[in-house]
């Protein structure tokens, strides 16, 4: 554990999955897709985390969207030198085989880490949604630190038997895609630490320097937070009504609704009540539900439509209250993980 104070240095926490990464803080940005989120991933990578770059949905033409992923990546490198990551979700089609538009995104992220300047900084790819077997033969052999999220204790051993290099354990109550089997953080990153021999990354409504805390007590290497991230001032690349929603939100206010992978937490809108009538409906043509998902999650990261949009957010926004700078937020968080670790360890609890 770090030292405040008595170095002069900013605090310290370093940790399997630090090591492994080669990053300051174990405090991980994770994806929040569809929408780019390029400033807010280098802003978290420049502040000693690891920030990670989406995909632009899952509706694109997968060569268009390849392009577009590829942009993001050169656009991220030119705003931090420090380790960054790719979230690319990973479906599978009836025999098991990867589909394409997932394919694709791997493909865009093996190749860009054949240009030196790029691989210095995108070390890692996180997989989620299909079993991580699926896509290690696309990842395997292109030099990227693999993590994949999972939502239960025999989806990590699975990971973890598949060969990838660090598991997400995303507890229920964690934004956007969430899990089948409602398992949450407290329970979840517990049963993963003991069961996984690879560091555990733990998600799922975490704010602040207590949640980091009970993560490293719990027995995790890390956190990562998806809500947190979004209401904060270096998510320039959406509109601020989305953090603005967030900070907004009331207690128990978010619901689970059926989606793409599976269920996904969200705040409500009419977007939301929308696609409920249409499923309800019984609208069966997936590519056509697909496309109105990405499209209206879009309306609501990039146009701020809080009505009209999608707003996938955790059952934490009812507890975040205001938006934080990220170069203060990540240094803060750690020194107040320390400082609870310390004060149980003497004893000393408020
Ligand atoms: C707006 C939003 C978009 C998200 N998009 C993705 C995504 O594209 N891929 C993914 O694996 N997870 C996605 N997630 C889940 C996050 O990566 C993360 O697991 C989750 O936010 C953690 O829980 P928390 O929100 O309580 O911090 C999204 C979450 C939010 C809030």
């Amino acid at each position: 554990m770090g030292n405040p104070g008595k170095t002069g240095r900013p605090p310290r926490l370093a940790t399997r999955f630090t090591e492994l990464v080669g990053i300051e803080h174990p405090v991980v940005q994770e994806g929040l897709g569809p929408y780019k989120v390029v400033a807010l991933a280098a802003a978290v990578s420049n502040a000693g985390g690891l920030g990670t770059i989406s995909i632009p949905g899952i509706s694109e033409e997968p060569a268009a969207g390849a392009r577009k992923l590829r942009a993001y990546i050169e656009e991220a490198c030119t705003l931090t030198e420090r380790p960054l990551a790719v979230n690319v979700p990973v479906g599978a089609d009836k025999t098991g085989a990867v589909l394409p538009f997932s394919a694709a995104y791997i493909g865009a992220v093996v190749e860009a880490v054949r240009d030196a300047q790029i691989a210095r900084r995108l070390r890692v790819i996180t997989t989620s949604a299909g079993p991580p077997g699926l896509a290690r033969a696309l990842i395997e052999g292109a030099g990227l630190i693999h993590t994949h999220k999972v939502g239960g204790t025999r989806q990590a051993l699975r990971a973890e038997a598949e060969g990838v290099d660090a598991v997400i354990a995303s507890g229920y109550e964690a934004g956007g895609h969430t899990h089948a089997r409602p398992v949450s953080t407290f329970i979840l990153g517990a049963s993963v630490a003991e069961a996984v021999t690879v560091p555990v990354v733990l998600a799922g409504g975490i704010r602040d320097g207590r949640g980091l805390a009970a993560a490293l007590a719990l027995g995790a290497d890390a956190v990562a937070m998806g809500t947190r991230f979004v209401a904060s001032h270096d998510n320039t690349d959406w509109n601020p009504a989305y953090g603005q929603r967030i900070i907004d939100a009331r207690e128990g206010e978010d619901v689970v609704f059926p989606a793409i992978y599976g269920p996904s937490r969200a705040l409500p809108s009419e977007g939301l009540s929308e696609l409920l009538r249409m499923v309800d409906a019984g609208e069966k043509d997936e590519s056509k539900l697909t496309r109105f998902k990405d499209e209206r999650l879009i309306r609501g990261q990039r146009d701020g439509d809080m009505e009209q949009g999608l707003l996938p957010a955790g059952q934490v926004s009812g507890a975040i209250r205001e938006l934080v700078s990220v170069a203060d937020f990540l240094p803060g968080i750690v020194a107040e993980a320390i400082s609870v670790l310390e004060n149980v360890q003497r004893g000393v609890v408020r």
